[in-house]
């Protein structure tokens, strides 16, 4: 049992994980959160180093200096647009610590002639196997996000039966394993099926649905965290690993909601199997398109009292947040009512849009979340659809047909006028036609997001 000191210690990183969780729920309060969480790990990280028995600090001093380089290089560097992939890469190397440190507590134990108790093999065996499929399943999450692999589907018959069979073997060695430690017969086997099971049950799934995988796998490195917790009887590695687990969890069911689809369709429906982005097949756009220059979407907004700007993936793509911040300005300048509609998928990660548009100062109190400002948007005069598409998607309510059909929706076509800016008409993630393009009162603004706004503020301000 350690200190008291360290279990206080082990108490106070606790409570303070907790309240930064809290506070990231609020764009407001995310910053400061993210700091107290980190605080609490380097307390937890602290207590850590002075409670275990240190075979040598210059290996741990050495290997902490070429991490946090590591990690500090990539956070600044890494594009935006790349996060998932990056989150993907720390769930992989979370889990493959976690099995690595959890299959050394079995080795240290057997070496020191003790073999683990069953009350200590079973989250020592859980350690390795959940960390294992999250350390493969991870690196190809990665590599599809990344174009290192195709980011389709992969499929070939008999795919579930093999996984299956596979998952009945890992849990007959697992159970053999946990029988009789000292045998490393079926530890090796453990390692064997859960590397490959993670690579089995990752590939079949389309690139598009790779956030939601990744979020699941990120709770699956908090549960393998959780299970070396209990093995080495640390708590802070319990809680932290729980908290991980439960909030990745619940992240993972908000954007399966967010999207209308179950965890099941995602891991295991094949979705965007068809061509597109990620999605079904794209439809050709029917209907007459209306576009327009920069002059005329700037009169129109100049004429406007209320406008709402609806970010999406394009927008961070084009890396549009301060050019639209500016315009924005300007707008409110004017006298006009401006806000910002976030649809809780929009982008490519959870969050995605409020990060981007904090990094360019949008004031908070004009960002308002889908459910707030759909009520609002038949007395707004304009939206400004700026690089979004699947999430503005008239489909979602109205065609019982389509694959997005029940997904909610920010629902710009009650609004009097929707100018939308885009660089053709080519279909978003989902992969189909959006008839909000076709609508009477949109107006199709083509071009990079960017350069289109600059555009639009030049125009604004000749007026
Ligand atoms: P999308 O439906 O993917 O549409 C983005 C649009 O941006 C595209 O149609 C594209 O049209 C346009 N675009 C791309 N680059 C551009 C540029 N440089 N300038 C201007 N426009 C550009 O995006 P959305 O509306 O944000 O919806 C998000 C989708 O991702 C949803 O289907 C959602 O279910 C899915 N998804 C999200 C998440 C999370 S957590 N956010 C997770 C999984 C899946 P052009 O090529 O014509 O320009």
């Amino acid at each position: 049992m350690s200190h008291p000191l360290i279990l206080f210690c082990y108490l106070v990183a606790a409570v303070l994980f907790i309240v930064g969780l809290k506070r990231l729920s609020s764009p407001k309060s995310a910053a400061s959160g993210n700091l107290v969480a980190a605080v609490g790990m380097l307390l937890a990280i602290a207590a850590t180093l002075l409670d275990r028995e240190i075979v040598s600090f210059t290996g741990l001093i050495v290997a902490m200096a070429i991490g946090s380089a590591i990690g500090a290089a990539t956070a600044y560097t890494v594009k935006m647009t790349a996060m998932p992939q990056m989150v993907a890469v720390f769930n992989g190397f979370g889990g493959g610590a976690s099995a690595l440190v959890a299959s050394a507590e079995l080795l240290r134990r057997l070496g020191a002639g003790e073999p683990p108790e069953v009350a200590v093999a079973i989250p020592i065996v859980l350690g390795v196997l959940i960390g294992s499929i999250t350390f493969t399943g991870s690196l190809v999450a990665f590599a599809k996000l990344q174009d290192l692999m195709t980011g389709q589907p992969i499929v070939f018959p008999l795919q579930q039966v093999l996984n299956a069979l596979l998952a009945l073997a890992l849990v007959a060695a697992a159970a053999l394993l946990v029988l009789d430690p000292a045998d490393l017969n079926p530890f090796w086997v453990v390692v064997g099926i859960s590397l490959a099971l993670g690579i089995l049950l990752v590939v079949p799934i389309g690139g598009a649905d790779m956030p939601v995988v990744i979020s699941l796998l990120n709770s699956y490195s908090g549960l393998a965290a959780c299970a070396t917790g209990f093995a080495l009887e640390n708590h802070g590695l319990i809680i932290a690993g729980s908290l991980v687990g439960a909030s990745g969890l619940i992240l993972t069911m908000i954007m399966c909601r967010a999207m209308n689809r179950s965890l099941a369709n995602v891991m295991f429906g094949a979705f965007g199997q068809a061509g597109g982005a990620g999605g079904a097949a794209a439809v050709a756009a029917t209907g007459t398109v209306k576009s327009g220059t920069a002059e005329e979407a700037a009169m129109i907004l100049e004429a406007a009292r209320s406008v709402v700007v609806v970010p999406g993936y394009g927008l961070a793509v084009a890396q549009a947040q301060h050019a639209v911040r500016r315009l924005c300005d300007q707008l409110s300048d004017r006298g006009i009512d401006v806000k910002y509609a976030i649809h809780p998928v929009a982008g490519r990660m959870p969050g995605h849009m409020n990060v981007l548009l904090a990094e360019a100062d949008v004031p908070y109190e004009q960002l308002v979340e889908m459910d707030e400002i759909n009520p609002q948007l038949p007395n707004t005069d304009v939206a400004l659809v700026i690089g979004a598409n699947d999430v503005t998607n008239p489909d979602a309510r109205e065609n019982s047909n389509s694959p997005i059909y029940g997904m909610p929706i920010i629902e710009v076509d009650h609004c009097k006028t929707v100018i939308v800016c885009k660089r053709s008409m080519n279909p978003g993630f989902a992969g189909i036609d959006n008839p909000l393009f076709t609508l009477d009162n949109t107006m199709m603004y083509f071009g990079d997001a960017k350069t289109s706004v600059e555009d639009l503020s030049r125009e604004l301000r000749e007026l």
